[in-house]
């Protein structure tokens, strides 16, 4: 058995740590680079504070172009065994990660709830539940790395064959910053690539973990992990003369910069930028699985941080206050409170930054004259929490058709319901949109929900339900929300993978 094989049998040496606060403190000031957890290269740190008090959680690593130099090297250096190792082999080990993350999930949730002020129960559990499963996945693609033979002439062996890229670049976002790492990091390792990440500023302990857990059982440098700010840490990792393409979610304003860099250096980037993800119910919709779905659709529970929000409900006239009331006390008996408590459904908005965001854009509806609908309390009795990023869900009806609100992307609890009669008037508004990530529509007529489905600009759409996404389901957007598919065996080809054709002359 190769060192590597045993290495995939490696007992777990990191026993889980339930309790976030000092796990948080053990990461603080690290980056994970060439498998060590080493500081910042200048000793800086930032802090990182617990949004439903503000209290300190930690400090994180600050890095910067030398970091980030030193992280490239050790991917470079890394990823030339890795390729040479068989693809099975490399599946195997990236499959044992998964049982791995699967024994850590509850330290992982907790430590997530804590550094994003996502719930506990209802968000990061299952965020942290689902992780292992995207390296399970792409673990059991390997053998599907797969070239052709070409019949091109009698006297020619004709053939292509799939390499890796080399170094990966990945910048995350920090709303499910475990996940989307996965769907990068995943298929890129199988792949036979070595990855680079750079976390969120507002996330950076629970990735961390993740890398700090899968390093047992993974060679060290294959993948490294920095912490830092966009611009002096993500910019770097971008323009770096070794690194062959840059994976990125995040904002549509930073997929452009990052887009332009990579066009200077003519690497590949897959972008997912996005949405404003628009949700049709038709009058003869089940209106309680409609509500159901508008509620989950929305992320309430995830105070409405998420790329494919239903944040655009045009509703049929004859249901359309029958349904806005249904929605209004479905989230109406959402308990807001302590993310890290089991009692709560909704917890925080991730920062100042985005708490600022999203009630200017409450404010902005008020004034331009829309019906703020506002469900759930603030959380009463604990003086802690007074500080602490909470914001109550708001469904808007009545805005004007031109309002800010019904076009851009709030990544709040903030979902706009419009009122239409016909079909048409409603998959024309759905489809007058910078974006196209995901859209849903509800009917009971078969017809409708197909048309719907064809119709609709968006990379992910639904008829009937709102679920996530999940491995083996192709995602990602058209228009302004990105560039290139992720979760699937085609985007680990087409993204992580060079097609190569190799001639041989047999005359
Ligand atoms: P952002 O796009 O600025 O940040 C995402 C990641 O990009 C972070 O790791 C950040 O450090 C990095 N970054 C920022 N500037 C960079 C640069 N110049 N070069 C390289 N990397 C850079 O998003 P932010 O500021 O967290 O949120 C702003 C808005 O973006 C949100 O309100 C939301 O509308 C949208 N967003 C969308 C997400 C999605 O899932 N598609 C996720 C997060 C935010
Ligand atoms: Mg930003």
């Amino acid at each position: 058995m190769s060192t590597l094989a045993s290495a995939a049998e490696a007992a777990d040496r990191l026993s889980p740590n339930l309790d976030p606060w000092s796990l948080a403190r053990e990461l603080s000031g690290s980056h994970l680079i060439g498998g060590k957890l080493v500081p910042a290269a200048s000793g800086r740190t930032f802090e990182v504070r617990y949004p439903a008090t503000l209290e300190k959680v930690g400090e994180a690593a600050y890095g910067e172009a030398e970091d980030v130099a030193a992280a490239v090297e050790a991917a470079a250096t890394a990823q030339k065994a890795w390729a040479r190792t068989p693809a099975r082999e490399r599946g195997r080990l990236v499959g044992a990660c998964a049982r791995l993350l699967e024994a850590h999930k509850e330290e992982l949730a907790r430590l997530m709830a804590l550094e994003t002020g996502k719930a506990l129960r209802t968000e990061s559990r299952v965020e942290a539940g689902v992780l292992a499963d995207a390296f399970a996945f792409f673990g059991g693609l390997a053998s599907e790395l797969k070239g052709e033979t070409v019949p091109f002439s009698p006297d020619m062996m004709t053939m292509t064959v799939r390499e890796p890229i080399g170094v990966v670049g990945a910048i995350i976002p920090w709303n499910v910053p475990m996940m989307l790492m996965a769907y990068k990091i995943a298929p890129a390792l199988v792949a036979g690539n070595a990855v680079v990440v750079k976390s969120a500023e507002e996330a950076p302990f629970a990735v961390l973990r993740v890398c700090q857990l899968m390093n047992q059982v993974l060679p060290a440098g294959l993948f490294n992990i920095l912490s830092g700010y966009g611009p002096e840490c993500g910019q770097p990792l971008v323009t770096h003369p070794k690194v062959g393409k840059i994976s990125f979610t995040g904002s549509v304003e930073t997929g452009r910069l990052i887009y332009k860099a990579a066009a200077d250096k003519l690497i590949p980037v897959t972008l997912e930028l996005g949405g404003k993800s628009p949700m049709i119910v038709m009058a003869d919709a089940d209106l309680d699985k409609a509500v159901a779905g508008a509620v989950s659709g929305m992320r309430f529970t995830r105070q409405g941080q998420s790329c494919t929000a239903a944040s655009r409900i045009y509703v049929q006239a004859a249901v359309h206050d029958r349904f806005v009331e249904a929605v209004k006390a479905k989230v109406d008996a959402l308990v807001m409170g302590d993310p890290l408590d089991e009692k709560t459904d909704i917890g925080t908005i991730v920062s100042l930054q985005q708490f600022d965001r999203v009630t200017g854009y409450i404010d902005r509806g008020r004034s331009e004259g829309g019906r703020a609908h506002e469900c759930s309390a603030l959380p009463a009795g604990d003086a802690k929490l007074k500080e602490g990023y909470f914001v109550r869900p708001v469904i808007f009806t009545d805005l004007p058709r031109d309002s800010r609100l019904i076009r851009e992307e709030i990544f709040g609890p903030v979902t706009c319901v419009v009122k239409f009669d016909g079909f048409e008037e409603a998959l024309e508004q759905a489809n007058d949109s910078e974006y196209g990530l995901a859209a849903t529509i509800w009917t009971k007529d078969l017809k409708t929900g197909l048309d719907g489905a064809r119709r609709l600009e968006a990379g992910f759409v639904q008829v009937n339900q709102n679920l996530v996404v999940m491995p083996n389901l192709s995602y990602g957007g058209v228009k302004a929300s990105g560039l290139g598919k992720e979760a699937t065996l085609e985007a680990m080809l087409e993204h992580f993978t060079h097609k190569k054709t190799i001639i041989v002359n047999l005359e």
